[in-house]
């Protein structure tokens, strides 16, 4: 099964969205082996959901308690009612909010206690890249949220590998970059459960995908999907990726 989710951020009114998903809706082919999700600003779910029941949504964020007083955050117990998937330390959130893997394991605690799945977000800065320092900053991100879990729950997550330098730069990661990292993942995964369970994972990639390189980077070994930014947010040009990827898939 392969993951397309567009991650539209702080972006699109309501109309837009609506506009959106009507002609999204069209194209969306349940019988493919490929999920097309769409992560809209939270404040949409409650109308979005209820218009489109056959479109998959997921939560850009979700507090890290169940309710109380922490003003402007929206938990997961509050948007489970909308949504089967939440998008955990992204790095915006992480670098816009301060989130740090303890703060991010909560909030991943929070999302299965409420059987949302959690898709965690990794991924090095431009200096760690630089300084070769990549794969013990990941390292560290697994080891502080979802190493800590039991196996049960790790096996209900997916994992999004972000390179910050990636991230709405137009540089997207090389073919080589992202298999490599993408194959140390699934190393520690598989090492940590049994083959069958940590080969079940979905690990997408994200930085910079278009259509140029949905398909190049999707028959990659590892990669079981796409997180989109930028170019989610233009229907003709999501069309085009989403027509890539189940070619793929069918
Ligand atoms: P981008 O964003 O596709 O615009 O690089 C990806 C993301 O932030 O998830």
């Amino acid at each position: 099964m392969k993951y397309i989710i567009g991650n539209w951020k702080m972006n699109k009114d309501i109309d837009d969205s609506i506009n959106f998903l009507n002609y999204l809706k069209s194209i969306i082919d349940t019988k493919v082996n490929c999920s097309i999700l769409i992560a809209p600003p939270i404040i949409h779910l409650p109308v979005l959901s209820n218009l489109f029941s056959g479109i998959d949504f997921v939560s850009q964020n979700i507090a890290f308690d169940d309710f109380g007083a922490y003003t402007g955050e929206v938990s997961a117990k509050m948007v489970k009612k909308y949504v089967h998937y939440s998008l955990v330390g992204h790095s915006e959130r992480r670098q816009y909010f301060h989130e740090n893997n303890q703060i991010l394991y909560q909030k991943i605690l929070m999302c299965l206690k409420y059987k949302i799945t959690p898709i965690l977000c990794v991924g090095e800065s431009k200096s760690h890249r630089d300084s070769d320092n990549y794969f013990s900053v990941i390292e560290e991100q697994l080891k502080e949220t979802l190493m800590l879990l039991n196996d049960v729950d790790l096996s209900k997550l997916m994992i999004a590998y972000e390179p910050v330098w990636a991230i709405g730069t137009g540089k997207t990661a090389s073919l080589n970059q992202i298999s490599e990292v993408h194959n140390y993942i699934r190393q520690i995964l598989v090492q940590r459960l049994d083959n069958s369970k940590g080969n079940k994972i979905p690990i997408l990639y994200g930085g910079s995908c278009n259509a140029s390189n949905t398909s190049s980077i999707l028959v990659r070994n590892n990669v079981d999907g796409l997180l989109v930014g930028g170019a989610s947010l233009d229907i003709n040009h999501f069309k085009e990726m989403i027509k890539i990827a189940y070619g793929l898939s069918s």
